[in-house]
This record gives C-alpha cells, structure tokens and sequence, in this order.
C-alpha cells in the first residue's frame, strides 16, 4: 500500500487557533515512522497553504472566512485527486472539519460514485439559515449532500458530491435544533452514540460498511477527533462529553481495514493548544494505523 500525507494547517472554519498546528502534531506523534513500520509506502506532500486569520480585516460576515475556506478547498480537493491519480490512498490531516469539503471533493472527483463514513460528536449539517456560530466547521456534512451556502455545494464544479444513501453518521451526540430537522429530512443514515451503547460499535460498522460500500467506488473515511470521550482526546476545539472509547474506535477503523472499502482518510480537529502532552495527537496515530491495516498479532 501506498499513502500520501496531505497536511491542511486550517482553523479558519473553527474560528479558533491551535487546531491549524494538527497536522505538525500527528506528525511529530511519528506518523510515518509507525506506518512504515506496518509496510506501507509512505511519502509527504507537505501541507496544503491556508491562509492565517490574522492576515485579513475580518469582515462582518454570516459564514466566517468562507471565500479563504473555499479557495483551500479547491487546493485540497486538487492534492486529494492527485494522490488518487497517482496511485496514492491520500491520507488527510487537519486542521478543522472545514477541510473535509476539499477531500470529499477530491476523491468524488476521481471515483464518481463515493461513500461517505463521518465518525463525529456532532452532525456538521448545518447551513448559513441554522448554524448557531457561522462557523463553517459545522456545515460540511450537509455542503457534501449539497446543501447550503452555494460557495460551499459548488467547490469542484459539481454537486452533491455523495448521495445520502451511502453517507453514514457515526457517534454523534451534540446536534443544533435545527441542525436536527434538515438531518432528520436528508435521509442520511446516522447511528447516535446511543445506537453505539444499545448495539454495539461491532453491529454498527457492520452496517455502516454496507450502506456507504454497497454499489460505490469506495469510501472517504472522515474522522473527527471529537467523537472520543474529551478522557481520551483532550485536545479538540469542541468537546462534548459521554464519547466513544479509544477501543470502541479501533474497532471500528480495524473493521474498514478489513473490509478494504476505504479509499481515502483524513483525521481532523486535533488542536495541540488545548491537549495534554500531545495526547490526542497520539491517539490519531494508533487510529490511522488500524484505518491502514496494522494488526495487533
Ligand atoms: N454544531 C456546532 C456549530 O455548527 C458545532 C460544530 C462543531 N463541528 C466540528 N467539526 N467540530 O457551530
Ligand atoms: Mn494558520
Ligand atoms: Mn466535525
Ligand atoms: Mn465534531
């Protein structure tokens, strides 16, 4: 196997600094040295530019830094088609969420007909008529579908970029009033983390890998550190408490290991201002390493 790191140092869509420092903290957690391990090809492609908040007037505006946010986007998604193109699995670190529209763009670019597994705390399906913060962290699910701000949907040209039907929303337990209506309408499939508790991570991978593998090309695999307990990953920008435990989500990335559906990944939220002596970061690693096949015996 082959895997192209893509560094994307964005905190824009999380109005919040420390999280852009994501992808120098999963690295320096020896990323590549513990894939290599696992006989994977490892090459980095460095990381995608981002614009800094600080170098721009900030603008009163509803969805904050939406034209930097889409601009990376399309940077993303460019790097993410590349990699496919050039027989990479690219492996995508965050930065915020805001980054997934790149790679979901990237890889429903090259492959046409993608699932999409979104393992999150929250439902990111806001869009500018329902979000409670103008944080676009929190619209990229429903922007993947094609809903909302038009800047958003049209990144890449085209739109939705993966139809609900193959979209699986895993772990969720922190949705907006409204956030909850438009998921209830889009007809996603979504297993709350009491889904989890009542049967089991193992029963809901299981379907999880049939709805978003089931008649696609291959599946993006979109990880928000967030979904762990705030026990396990301290260092996220908006934690919520009563998450998944750390082997409740090696289960599940050793079970899209084996059901050799993933195609593309990416890792997002991790935020070294806020963590414990680069816990989180940590975490992800051992994380990546399961999605990509490392097995314990
Ligand atoms: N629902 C909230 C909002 O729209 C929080 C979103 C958090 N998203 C994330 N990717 N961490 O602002
Ligand atoms: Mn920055
Ligand atoms: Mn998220
Ligand atoms: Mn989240």
């Amino acid at each position: 196997m082959k895997v192209r790191i893509i560094g994307v140092p964005m905190d824009l869509g999380a109005d919040r600094r420390g999280v852009d420092m994501g992808p120098s903290a999963i690295r320096y957690a020896h990323l590549q040295q513990r894939l290599e391990e696992n006989g994977i090809i490892v090459e980095d492609g460095g990381n995608i530019e981002v614009p800094n908040p600080e170098s721009r007037k900030i603008k009163d505006e509803k969805l904050k830094y939406l034209h930097e946010i889409v601009e990376s986007s399309e940077r993303t998604a460019d790097a993410v088609s590349g990699a496919i193109e050039d027989g990479f699995k690219p492996l995508v670190l965050g930065g915020d969420h805001s980054i997934a529209l790149g790679s979901v763009t990237g890889v429903s670019r090259v492959l046409k007909k993608i699932g999409l597994i979104w393992i999150d705390a929250h439902g990111d399906f806001n869009t500018q008529d329902t979000t409670p913060s103008g944080n676009i962290h929190g619209m990229i699910l429903a922007a993947s579908l094609g809903l909302g701000h038009e800047a958003l949907t049209n990144v890449g040209g085209f739109s939705p970029k993966v139809l609900p039907e193959n979209t699986v929303l895993i772990g969720v337990r922190s949705i907006d009033r409204d956030e909850k209506r438009l998921i209830r309408e889009s007809g996603i499939n979504v297993f709350t983390m009491n889904d989890i508790d009542q049967c089991g991570m193992r029963n809901v991978m299981k379907k999880a890998i049939k709805l978003a593998g089931g008649g696609t090309a291959g599946v993006h695999l979109s990880f928000d550190m967030d979904v762990l307990d705030p026990m396990v990953a301290p260092g996220v920008g908006t934690p919520v408490r009563g998450g998944i435990t750390y082997r409740e989500a090696a289960l599940a990335m050793e079970m899209l290991a084996e059901s050799g559906i993933i195609r593309s990944l990416e890792f997002v939220e991790v935020n070294p201002i806020l963590d414990r002596g680069n816990e989180t970061a940590k975490v992800a690693v051992g994380l990546i390493a399961s999605a990509l096949g490392e097995e314990i015996l």
